[in-house]
């Protein structure tokens, strides 16, 4: 990315991958954007950018549903000035395997994968196309191959390839490019949440998966 300061969105940001990323952007010398469902859980990122000499503010959103997504990606471009740059990390895990997953784990898991990434997208887009410079980084993983008991989370994964192709093609001419990246195991409260559900210590999870 340039070194032109720039307003930063990276959603799911409160933890994880995506505190580490506006932390990141942060050192770069970018103003962050941090949403994530509960804004006092971005406090803390918040403060520690802050602290840093960093300009962040939290925004509470569900990044799954419309008018909430919306009214955030409006109030970043009031309070930090238009949003250039997107990074769609918010992510939830409902695994289970195929014959016992209900229609709620498949429909939570697109909904905030791929339904957010395009809500997040279209709505920050705009500002993108107006400055004629932009930049959207989509979060993939490799279970896109697929993974046993992530019919959900692989479709999902595999399904933003697809979607960040189609916004590179689309936006590429504005200036705006899209990269999707696809991390392999990254500790986090996500994969420590795999752990417990496949009843190991996550010591071992990591032996065995991570190695
Ligand atoms: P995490 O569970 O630690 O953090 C995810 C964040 O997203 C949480 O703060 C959560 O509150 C937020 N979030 C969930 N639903 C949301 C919604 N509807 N609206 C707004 N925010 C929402 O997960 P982690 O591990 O940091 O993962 C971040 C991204 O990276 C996810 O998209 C995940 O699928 C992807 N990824 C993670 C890998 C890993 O090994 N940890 C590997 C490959 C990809």
């Amino acid at each position: 990315m340039s070194d032109t300061p720039r307003t930063v969105i990276v959603t799911g940001a409160a933890r994880g991958i995506g505190a580490s990323a506006a932390r990141r952007l942060s050192r770069d010398g970018h103003a962050i954007g941090i949403i994530d469902l509960d804004a006092d859980a971005c406090q803390a990122v918040v403060d520690e950018i802050v602290a840093e000499g960093g300009t962040a503010q939290g925004f509470a959103a569900d990044v799954s549903d419309e008018a909430s997504v919306k009214a955030a990606v409006d109030a970043i471009a009031l309070a930090m000035g238009p949003p250039l740059v997107l990074v769609n990390n918010a992510g939830i895990l409902r695994d289970n395997l195929l014959f016992k997953m209900t229609v709620d784990d498949w429909d939570a898991v697109m909904g905030v994968h791929l339904r957010g990434a395009f809500l997040m997208s279209r709505a920050a887009q705009r500002h993108m196309i107006e400055a004629r410079w932009g930049r959207i980084v989509n979060l993939s993983s490799t279970s896109a191959l697929g993974n046993r008991g992530q019919a959900n989370y692989a479709a999902a994964k595999a399904g933003m390839q697809g979607f960040t192709k189609t916004l590179a093609i689309e936006l590429g001419k504005f200036g705006v490019t899209a990269n999707a990246v696809a991390p392999g195991f990254i500790e986090t409260d996500m994969t420590r949440a795999t752990a417990e559900r496949l009843k190991v210590s996550f010591e071992d999870f990591l032996t065995h998966t991570a190695s």
